[in-house]
C-alpha cells in the first residue's frame, strides 16, 4: 500500500501540473478558432443584411423614412443567438440606425481610428465579444455582374463575383446616395461560449489526462509489483541456497543474471561470520551448551582431541577393587568441563596402576564413570620414558625454568631424548584419533612443547591449539635451556599458542626474537616462522560456573560444622585454608611463616585463629619435591610446638589427596583463604574459594605473582615474599566486616560468572573457527588461481592462515 501511494502520488500530481500548463495554450486556440468562425460569420451577416440596407436606404432621408423597416431588418437579424448587436454608420461616420444593445464605447470613427478593433476578441464585464464591420457599397444603378460586390477592409469580397443585385434602383435616386455611401456595418457577436466552451474542454482534458495517468501508473504498478516479487522470489531462493548447495545451484541455473548478486552475498556471508566470530564474545552467556553451539555452528560440528600429560580419571586398583581418582591438577579442572560439554577425545599419560585393565582395545575408555560423555585415549610410557620425560625434562627442567621460583633447573639430554621420544607417542596418538584431515587439537602445557609441530608435519590442515599453562619466563631465564630453539619451534607448530596473561605472551615473543629467524608482528601478535604463522593470545583460564563438584556441598555453617568436629577445632575460631599441591612453587613454607608471624603479633589470634593447610602429594619422586614436602613438615611441627596449647593448634596440616568434593567443603567453611604462590601461570583455587562462598562472605589473601591476581580484585593482594605484609593481611582479613567481604566477594563471583572456563575455551574456539574460515578461502583461492602458480609473493591479508607457506 505504501509502495503504491509512494508511486501513484507523484505521478498524479505531474500529470495535474501538465493538465494546468496546458489550460492557457487550450484557451488560446479555442479564441483562435472561434475568432476565424466569427470572422466568416461577419462576412454571411453582412451578406445577408448589405442587400437590405441598400434597398432601405439609398439617400439620408430615408433613415428617417424607413426607420421601422430598418429597425425591423436588424432586429430580425440579431435573432441569431450569436449575433448581439448592430449598428449602420455612413461614409460620414454617422450613426443611423442601431439595435439596442449596442455597446457603448464603439462609435463609428473607431473603424477608421482603431481598424486593429476588426475581428477582435474584447472581454467586457459581461462576457467575451467579437468586434467586426462590414462595407456596404452604393447600390449598382443596372442590373448588371458585379465585379468589386461588398468588399471587408481585409480586401476580400463580401459578394460572390457575379451574384445579382436584389433590386434594379433608378439612377437618379443613386445620384443622391453620393456622399451617403459605402456604410458600414458594425457587428458585435456573443463570444461567451467560447468561454464556456474552454471551460468545458479544460475539464475533459484534465480528466483525460487523469484517466490516462491513472491507467499507466497502476499498468507501471503492476508490473513493477510482479517483477519485484520475481526478484525477491529469485534472491530468497539464492540466499537460502547459500545454507544448501543443491538448491544454491538450482537457484543459479534459474537465475543466471544473479550470480553476481550471489557472489557478493556470500562474501558478505563470510565477513559477517568472521566479524560475527570476534564481536559475539562479549555477548555471549557461556555455559556447557554455548560452547556445544560453537562446535556444531562455527566449527561444523568437529569433535575436539585434547592432548595432555594428566588424565582427567585415573584408575588405581586398591586390594581387589579399583578406583576412580581425578588428580589435584589445575589443567585437568579447567578442561574436564569442557570436555563433558563437547565430547570428543582426551589423549593422556595412563598413571594409574589400573588403567590399562579398564580400556579397550584401542586403548580408549569412556568417562565420566557416572555419565560417559568423552574418552580417554591412553599412552603408555615405560617407567625410562616416564622418568625422563614427566619427572626428568618436564618437571625438574622446565617446571622450575619457567617458575623462576629459586630452584635450579636440572637439564640432562637422557631426558631431553625420553621427552622428545614421549611427545612423538603423544603426536601419533593424536593423529590416529582424527577422523578428518583437518581436525580441531587442544595441545595442554609444557609436558607437550613439540607435539604441535609434530602434529602439524602429519595433519597440515589442523587447526592446533597450544595452551601453556604455566608462566613463561622471560628471554635470559629460557635461554639457559640447552634446547630452546626446538622447544619454540616444536610450539610454532601450533595455530593459536595460548597464555595466561599478555606478560607471558611478551615474554615467548621475546624468547622468538632472541633465538629463532622469524618475523614478529607485534600488532596482530602473530609470529611467522618457516611460512607458518602463529597467533599469540593470552586466554585466562578460569573454572566451570556453578561448579559441578559444588553441587553436593552443604552450607557453609554446616561445612564448618563438619571440620570442627573433625579436627576438633573450636567453634569460636576462625578457620584459614591452603589448599595445594605439595609444590616449592606454591608459597607454603611463606604461608605458614605468615601464619606464625600473625600469631607473633597479634595475641588475639592465638586460640582463635586455625589454619588449615591441604596439599596433595605431587611429583613425590624429585629430590627437590622430597626436601620440599620434609621442609614444610619441620615448619608446621614448629609453628605447633611454639605456640600450640593442649586444646589448641594452630595448624591443621592434611598432606594427603582430597577429591573435589572434599577440598570445596573447606573452601566453604573457611573464613579466609590463603593463596600464596611465588609464581603461578592463573591459580584456580583462588577462583573456586571465591565460587564456594554463595554466602557471600570470605576474604581471599591473594599473590600478586599469580595470574589470578590481575582479576580477582576483590581480594586482599599480596607479596607472600614479604611475610609481614601477608601476616597482616591475614590480621586484617580477620577483623573484616561482613559488608566488606560482602562486597569484595560479589565482585570475585561476577567476575568468575562470567569469565568462566566455558569463556576461556569458547575464545579460543572462535579464534580457531576465524582460522580455519580464513584458512579455508585461502584454499580455495590456491586452487582457484592453479596450484602450480610461479609467484612466490607472500601476502599477508591481517591474519594469516596456518598450515604451510602462502602462495597466491
Ligand atoms: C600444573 C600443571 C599441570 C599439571 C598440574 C598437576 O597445574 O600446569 O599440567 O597437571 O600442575 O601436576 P601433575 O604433575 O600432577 O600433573
Amino acid at each position: 500500500m505504501k509502495l503504491t501511494l509512494r508511486f501513484l502520488l507523484p505521478v498524479l500530481a505531474a500529470l495535474a501540473l501538465l493538465a494546468y500548463a496546458l489550460v492557457p495554450f487550450v484557451e488560446h486556440l479555442m479564441e483562435v478558432w472561434s475568432v476565424r468562425d466569427l470572422n466568416i460569420r461577419s462576412i454571411l451577416i453582412g451578406k445577408t443584411v448589405g442587400p437590405d440596407l441598400q434597398r432601405l436606404l439609398v439617400a439620408p432621408e430615408d433613415v428617417a423614412k424607413n426607420k421601422k423597416k430598418l429597425q425591423a431588418a436588424l432586429v430580425k437579424a440579431t435573432e441569431d443567438e450569436r449575433l448581439l448587436a448592430l449598428q449602420i454608420c455612413d461614409s460620414r461616420q454617422k450613426i443611423l440606425m442601431k439595435t439596442d444593445n449596442f455597446p457603448e464605447g464603439f462609435a463609428c470613427s473607431t473603424m477608421d481610428r482603431e481598424p486593429a478593433y476588426h475581428g477582435k476578441l474584447f472581454k467586457l464585464p459581461g462576457g467575451s465579444i467579437h468586434f467586426s464591420y462590414a462595407v456596404i457599397d452604393t447600390p449598382e444603378p443596372e442590373p448588371a455582374e458585379v465585379t468589386d460586390g461588398i468588399e471587408g477592409t481585409d480586401g476580400t469580397f463580401l459578394q460572390e463575383e457575379g451574384a445579382p443585385i436584389a433590386e434594379r434602383i433608378p439612377s437618379e435616386v443613386l445620384a443622391r446616395s453620393a456622399g451617403f455611401y459605402p456604410l458600414k456595418l458594425m457587428i458585435v457577436q456573443d463570444m461567451s461560449y467560447v468561454d464556456r466552451r474552454s471551460r468545458e474542454t479544460t475539464l475533459y482534458m484534465a480528466g483525460v489526462f487523469l484517466s490516462i495517468g491513472l491507467l499507466m501508473a497502476l499498468l507501471v504498478l503492476g508490473i513493477v509489483r510482479w517483477s519485484l516479487s520475481h526478484w525477491v522470489q529469485s534472491v530468497r531462493s539464492l540466499v537460502g541456497g547459500l545454507r544448501n548447495p543443491s538448491k544454491a545451484r538450482l537457484a543459479i541455473q534459474n537465475n543466471q543474471e544473479f550470480l553476481p548478486i550471489l557472489k557478493d552475498v556470500q562474501a558478505l556471508v563470510k565477513e559477517m561470520e568472521v566479524s560475527r566470530q570476534q564481536q559475539d564474545e562479549t555477548r555471549m552467556t557461556w555455559n556447557a551448551a554455548t560452547l556445544r553451539e560453537i562446535l556444531k555452528k562455527q566449527l561444523s560440528g568437529e569433535r575436539v582431541i585434547v592432548a595432555s600429560n594428566r588424565e582427567p580419571y585415573i584408575h588405581n586398583r586398591k586390594g581387589d577393587t579399583i578406583r576412580v581418582q581425578k588428580p589435584a591438577s589445575g589443567l585437568v579442572t579447567a578442561l574436564e568441563p569442557i570436555l563433558r560439554a563437547c565430547s570428543g577425545t582426551w589423549v593422556a599419560h595412563g598413571s594409574g596402576n589400573a588403567d590399562r585393565d579398564v580400556v579397550d582395545g584401542h586403548d580408549r575408555v569412556r568417562v565420566p564413570p557416572e555419565k560417559p560423555s568423552y574418552s580417554i585415549r591412553r599412552i603408555w610410557l615405560t617407567a625410562e620414558e616416564e622418568q625422563g620425560y614427566y619427572f626428568g625434562f618436564a618437571n625438574e627442567g622446565l617446571w622450575p625454568l619457567c617458575h623462576i621460583a629459586h630452584t635450579r633447573p636440572k637439564f640432562r639430554s637422557e631426558d631431553w631424548h625420553c621427552y622428545m621420544k614421549a611427545n612423538q607417542k603423544f603426536a601419533k596418538a593424536v593423529c590416529e584419533e582424527a577422523t578428518d584431515p583437518s581436525p580441531v587439537i587442544l595441545v595442554q602445557d609444557y609436558h607437550l612443547a613439540l607435539a604441535p609441530l609434530l602434529i602439524r608435519s602429519q595433519l597440515p590442515q589442523a587447526t592446533i591449539l597450544s595452551f601453556w599453562h604455566i608462566p613463561w619466563p622471560n628471554a635470559e631465564s629460557f635461554g639457559i635451556c640447552p634446547w630452546k630453539n626446538e622447544i619454540l619451534s616444536g610450539l610454532l607448530g601450533s595455530s593459536i599458542l595460548g597464555f595466561h596473561t599478555q606478560f607471558h605472551c611478551n615474554n615467548f615473543m621475546e624468547c622468538v626474537d632472541r633465538y629463532l629467524e622469524a618475523r614478529i608482528d607485534r600488532e596482530t601478535n602473530t609470529i611467522i616462522y618457516k611460512g607458518k604463522a602463529t597467533q599469540i593470545r593470552a586466554y585466562p583460564i578460569s573454572i566451570e560456573w556453578p561448579p559441578k563438584s559444588l553441587e553436593g556441598t552443604p552450607p557453609a555453617a554446616e561445612c564448618r560444622l563438619r571440620l570442627q568436629q573433625k579436627h576438633g577445632i573450636d567453634p569460636k575460631c576462625k578457620i584459614g585454608v591452603g589448599i595445594d599441591r605439595l609444590d616449592y612453587t606454591k608459597g607454603i613454607v611463606e604461608r605458614l611463616r605468615s601464619v606464625e608471624r600473625l600469631l607473633q603479633k597479634d595475641p588475639q589470634a592465638i586460640g582463635n585463629f586455625v589454619f588449615v593447610q591441604i596439599s596433595a602429594p605431587s611429583r613425590s619422586s624429585i629430590p627437590s619435591y622430597q626436601e620440599f614436602a620434609a621442609e614444610v613438615d619441620k615448619v608446621v611441627a614448629q609453628i605447633n610446638a611454639d605456640y600450640g596449647r593442649d586444646n589448641w593448634q594452630p595448624i591443621v596440616y592434611l598432606p594427603v589427596h582430597h577429591e573435589a568434593e572434599e577440598v570445596y567443603l573447606y573452601l566453604r567453611a573457611a573464613d579466609i583463604c590463603l593463596v600464596t604462590s611465588l609464581h603461578d601461570g592463573m591459580n584456580l583455587v583462588a577462583k573456586e574459594y571465591a565460587a564456594a562462598h554463595d554466602d557471600e562472605q570470605g576474604v581471599l589473601i591473594l599473590s600478586t605473582f599469580a595470574g589470578a591476581s590481575r582479576e580477582l580484585t576483590g581480594a586482599l593482594i599480596v607479596n607472600p615474599y614479604d611475610i609481614d605484609q601477608t601476616a597482616q593481611a591475614l590480621a586484617v582479613g580477620l577483623r573484616m566486616s561482613p559488608e566488606e567481604q560482602r562486597e569484595r566477594m560479589n565482585l570475585m563471583r561476577a567476575f568468575i560468572r562470567e569469565f568462566n572456563v566455558y569463556r576461556w575455551a569458547g575464545r579460543m574456539l572462535l579464534d580457531a573457527s576465524r582460522i580455519r574460515l580464513l584458512d579455508k578461502l585461502q584454499h580455495a583461492r590456491l586452487q582457484s588461481h592453479g596450484a602450480d602458480s610461479n609467484e612466490e609473493e607472500t601476502y599477508n591479508f591481517g591474519i594469516l592462515p596456518s598450515g604451510g607457506p602462502i602462495r597466491l
